[in-house]
């Protein structure tokens, strides 16, 4: 059996994987947020990672519900499984909004056309539409023009998690393994049980 900070090395570099690669299961992740009503779940894509802060990142609208929330509450949860290693990784962070407009523009400008045309839809995400409509805009996502582009810019955001706690479960029909990182000045690790 890896030694816990092996283990933790090995989290970092699968998360790394699955913001390069579309196929693995760390590409997109389990956001909860907690509303008046209680939590919210939904899945968004996972963009950046800093294992040194420890923070991961991921791209939204600002005018979606979860950025509501986040304003009144940032405790988030993120919750991963990666099926073909059976490993669950649960989060614990804070969420924040990057509100640095040089960045977020230099990301913007990196981003494909068909991620961009996402944000340039006439309704807010989860706005409630009579019938049946697409949330997009009404043109090839290649022909887009400067308004367009600042248009889907000034809704974009990057919201990145400062990560408190990883509760880590590695499912093993010998018996299943659990651990726990904590992050403050230090790394604090626990087994627990499964
Ligand atoms: C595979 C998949 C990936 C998604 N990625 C994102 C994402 O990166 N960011 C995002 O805001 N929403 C993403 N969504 C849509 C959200 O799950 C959600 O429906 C939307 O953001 C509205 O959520 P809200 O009203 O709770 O804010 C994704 C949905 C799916 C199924």
């Amino acid at each position: 059996m890896l030694e816990p900070f092996q283990i933790l090395k090995s989290e970092w570099e699968n998360i790394s994987l699955g913001i390069q690669k579309a196929k693995h299961d760390y590409h997109s992740f389990v956001l909860s947020t907690i509303s008046s009503n209680g939590p919210d779940s939904r899945t968004v894509i996972l963009r950046a990672v800093d294992k040194d802060k420890p923070a991961i990142w991921f791209h939204s609208d600002k005018r979606s519900k979860k950025i509501l929330h986040l304003k009144k509450n940032k405790n988030v949860s993120a919750l991963f499984y990666d099926k073909s290693r059976k490993i669950q990784l649960r989060i614990n962070g804070l969420a924040h909004i990057e509100d640095n407009i040089k960045n977020n523009k230099r990301i913007w400008e990196s981003m494909r056309p068909e991620s961009k045309i996402c944000y340039m839809g006439p309704y807010a995400p989860s706005q409630r539409i009579n019938q049946f409509e697409p949330n997009i805009l009404e043109k090839s996502a290649h022909d887009l023009n400067e308004e367009d582009e600042n248009l889907g810019l000034s809704r974009f955001c990057r919201i990145g998690i400062k990560i408190k706690k990883i509760d880590w479960l590695k499912l093993d029909y010998k018996g299943h393994q659990r651990l726990e990182f904590e992050f403050g000045k230090e790394i604090k690790v626990q087994w627990i049980a499964s």
